[in-house]
């Protein structure tokens, strides 16, 4: 069978120049324009990266007119019902599901691996009070690199995968210490005989010594509900094929530097309100419209091309109908509402944004839907964890897609070092 290709005619000189398509298992085929320069003298433009594979991948899988989202194959929807976070991270990484004596030794490796060095205990005493945990959060996993500066050794996968679970483990344990940092409350170890989506919430609302909330009934336990929707928003975060944060992980990974330089670059990239941290502006959003009364005027200002607001949590680079993550939070936030004791106000203001903007020409027009992030913030409200820890919260289940991604860069015989040319406008 003839291979699949393309050819360009140069309009300048009449020459033809052909390029193979490269097939995609699924999605859309690729152009292989490797050679468009030496061929022509052409760089090929795309700011943003609108029409731009940058690599080949077998971990996530996204076809954003379907609304469909896929880690190894596996709907996000099934592992999001039948399956735990910890058993998508080992997913992730092995490309299948673990049996039980692999989860169980998954989850005491990870337990094992939480706690944080002292040395690096220290660190977050430099950074000033109210600093935000995104920023205490990015520092302090690059300094967790001058801690295990051991060569990786690329054909070891006992190796890697060891600095790959060291990252996921101790990620929730740091940001619990940026988070507790910015209140000047006393940080805590995490506890060996709690599950990783306990633990966090632990860290998080626990007294200094381990002790939760004093009440009239005794000590406040972390409710089994509570336990369940955070780990399913930490397991929708889990990976999302080439965003932004995990192209700059790719990147930086392509110059050689550490695996958790590339990590803490992500979580830079991550915080902006384009990506990660559009789920801390959403409740943000919410709170200042402050009731639907006032709907109407902000979904005004959205649509005014010559005002720059935006409302945060919708709209998406490659979800043009649906984003399924949104549609599973959704049915999480419907099912817990009662259980949860979500947030009504907030949540009429929600309902009545999306109502407006389902129907309304200028976001139907532009496939403007609710996104991940407009949904999590008033679930993550629920669960007692305060704003500027949203994103955090983002981090931390995305740490196994970006370190994942790393190793399957690391592994690809066709990596090379990122350098985008340019199309230069000066003098
Ligand atoms: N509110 C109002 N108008 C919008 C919005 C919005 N949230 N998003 C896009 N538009 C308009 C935009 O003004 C443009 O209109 P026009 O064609 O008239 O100039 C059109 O829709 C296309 O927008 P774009 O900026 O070219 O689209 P993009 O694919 O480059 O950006 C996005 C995608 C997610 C950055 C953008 O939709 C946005 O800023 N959304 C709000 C922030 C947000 O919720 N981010 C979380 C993304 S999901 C979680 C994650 O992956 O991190």
């Amino acid at each position: 069978m003839q291979k699949k290709s393309i050819t360009l005619t140069d309009n300048r000189n009449g020459n033809t120049y052909t390029y193979p398509v490269l097939e995609a298992t699924r999605g859309p085929d690729v152009v292989d324009f490797r050679t468009l320069f030496k061929d022509t003298g052409l760089f090929a433009y795309d700011p943003g990266y609108t029409s731009t594979a940058s690599c080949s991948s077998a971990i996530t899988f996204i076809d954003g007119a379907k609304g469909e989202l896929r880690y190894r194959g596996i709907p996000i929807e099934t592992l999001a019902k039948e399956h735990s976070y910890l058993e998508t991270c080992f997913l992730l990484l092995n490309e299948r599901l673990p049996n039980a004596d692999e989860l169980q030794n998954f989850d005491l490796e990870l337990r094992h691996r939480a706690f944080l060095h002292e040395g690096l205990r220290s660190l977050f005493a430099a950074f000033p009070d109210n600093a935000h945990p995104m920023a205490t959060l990015s520092a302090a996993v690059t300094a967790l690199a001058s801690f295990y500066q051991e060569h990786l050794d690329m054909n070891n996968k006992a190796e890697y995968h060891e600095m790959a679970h060291r990252i996921i483990a101790k990620m929730p344990t740091i940001a619990a210490f940026a988070y507790r940092h910015s209140l000047g409350i006393p940080c805590i170890q995490p506890d060996i005989d709690l599950s990783f989506t306990e633990n966090f919430l632990t860290m998080i609302r626990a007294y200094p010594g381990g002790k939760m909330h004093l009440g009239p009934h005794g000590h406040e336990t972390i409710r089994e509900v509570e336990v369940r929707a955070l780990d399913t928003i930490f397991t929708l975060h889990a990976d999302h094929e080439q965003n932004a944060s995990t192209t700059v992980v790719r990147n930086v990974a392509s110059t050689g530097a550490h695996p958790y330089v590339a990590i803490a670059s992500g979580i830079a990239a991550l915080w902006g309100r384009a990506h990660g941290g559009a789920n801390e502006s959403v409740i943000a959003q919410l709170e200042m419209i402050g009731s639907v009364e006032n709907v109407d005027a902000f979904i005004k200002r959205a649509k005014d091309p010559d005002d720059d607001f935006r409302l945060m949590g919708f709209g998406h680079r490659v979800y043009k109908n649906f984003d399924p993550r949104a549609q599973v939070l959704k049915t999480l936030q419907d099912e817990l509402k009662e259980e949860l004791g979500l947030n009504s106000r907030l949540m009429e203001i929600a309902a009545k944004i999306e109502e407006i903007a389902l129907n309304d020409d200028y976001f139907v027009s532009r496939h403007l839907y609710p996104n991940i992030d407009f949904y999590t913030g008033i679930i993550l409200t629920a669960l007692k964890i305060p704003k500027n820890m949203f994103t955090p919260i983002f981090v931390i289940g995305r740490t196994v897609g970006w370190i994942t991604q790393w190793i399957e860069f690391k592994k690809d015989p066709e990596s090379k070092i990122a350098r985008p040319r340019q199309r230069y406008i000066g003098d």
